[in-house]
């Protein structure tokens, strides 16, 4: 029996929902390079995962570039407006067409010079009208499946998966209110933390961190008391962490946004790893990738409901979020430490207000990996 198969096993309590004191999972679910590669086949490649916010490439032939599991990926907006999840793979001999991000009409390989359209297209291709039965149409950049939801992303590499929306309906009458639809995106960055990818999902998720991690950043806005779990699913999980009194009303806010909805954000993670916080004013996501068992890639973003990036409450917004994504990097590089201890034993979690989103993040793992 493998280790990766030990592991899957441990996650079986999980299955059936409310079975008594919920536990944390065991280092190596954590650590086991062979788990993490069970993980790439059974979860990344067959699930949903977000690249981003659509706003990010707001204009026809903007995109950017990245990569999930391994695959080389082209996020673009075409001229017809819709955006696309390209192979970022030259059809002639496989070398990556495009680089970083920015906009463009045509996508050159460098390589040999073949071009491409923002639909994926081949458009040019030097010399091979020479070789007999070569066919421009049979040579695009293969397209995966995309859905777009809430503005954000989706692609799912195995184009198996059933639809993402009718998944997260239990989520939208907790968000909506938000009018998140109305934030344009404001800010982007990427990073790379020395921890597991599923350290970070759990971290985002919880609010039993808050006030001990977050001292003097969240505490004084969310405190750890103040958080309730919200039902969730073998898709997604959530909580709001409620206002502490003494904040001041978060502005700028949508003028329909409900008075009930000025004090305290909405949390929610569609799994297995896009986490994001609909707070009154700014919407805060992440999109997780494993990098190594040891590395999470991490793309991030703000958006608002504001005119431009420039908006005066842009910046002091974003320097909050890069003080407490400090502070959570450095728990989460000396957790991964932890949970490489053969002496760890798996403690039990707290309660269901603060860490009931973690037992809804098991429960996802066991479903999927029990298929
Ligand atoms: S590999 Fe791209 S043009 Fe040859
Ligand atoms: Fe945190």
């Amino acid at each position: 029996m493998s280790d990766a198969a030990a592991i899957r096993r441990s996650l079986d309590p999980y299955l059936a929902a409310g079975t008594g004191m919920a536990h944390a999972m065991p280092g190596p679910f954590y650590t086991d390079p062979a788990f993490l590669e069970v993980e790439k086949e059974a979860i990344f490649r067959r699930e949903w995962v977000c690249l981003g916010h659509a706003g990010e490439i707001a204009n026809p032939g903007d995109y950017f570039t990245t990569e999930l599991v391994g695959e080389p990926l082209l996020v673009v907006r075409g001229r017809d407006g819709a955006v696309r999840v390209l192979s970022n793979v030259c059809r002639h001999r496989g070398n990556i067409v495009a680089q970083g991000k920015g906009n463009a009409r045509l996508f050159s390989c460098a390589y040999h010079a073949w071009g491409y359209k923002d639909d994926g297209a081949l458009v040019a291709a030097p010399l091979m009208d020479k070789v007999a039965g070569f066919d421009k149409a049979d040579c695009g950049l293969i397209p995966f499946r995309t859905e777009l939801w809430q503005n954000f992303v989706f692609v799912n590499l195995d184009g198996k998966a059933s639809p993402l929306a009718p998944r997260l309906e239990g989520l939208l009458p907790h968000i909506e209110p938000f009018q998140h639809q109305d934030r344009i995106s404001v800010f982007t960055a990427d990073d790379v933390w020395a921890t597991n990818w599923k350290c970070l999902v759990e971290n985002f998720m919880e609010g039993y961190h808050l006030s001990a991690t977050h001292l003097r950043t969240l505490h004084p806005i969310t405190p750890t008391a103040l958080c309730r779990k919200l039902p969730g699913t073998v898709d997604y999980t959530a909580y709001e962490s409620h206002y502490s009194p003494e904040t001041p009303e978060r502005t700028p806010y949508h003028p329909n946004l409900p008075a009930e909805y000025r004090r305290h954000s909405t949390l929610f993670c569609v799994f297995p790893s896009f986490v994001v916080s609909y707070a009154s004013h700014f919407t805060l996501y992440m999109c997780i990738r494993p990098k190594g068992v040891g590395e999470v890639a991490i793309h991030w973003g703000v958006a608002g409901y504001v005119d431009s990036a420039e908006a005066p409450e842009v910046a002091p917004y974003v320097a909050l979020c890069n003080a407490f994504n400090a502070e959570d990097k450095e728990k989460l590089e000396t957790l991964i430490q932890g949970l490489r201890s053969a002496a760890y034993v798996p403690g039990p979690l707290g309660p269901d207000d603060v860490e009931g989103t973690i037992a809804d993040f098991y429960r996802f793992m066991a479903d999927r990996l029990a298929r």
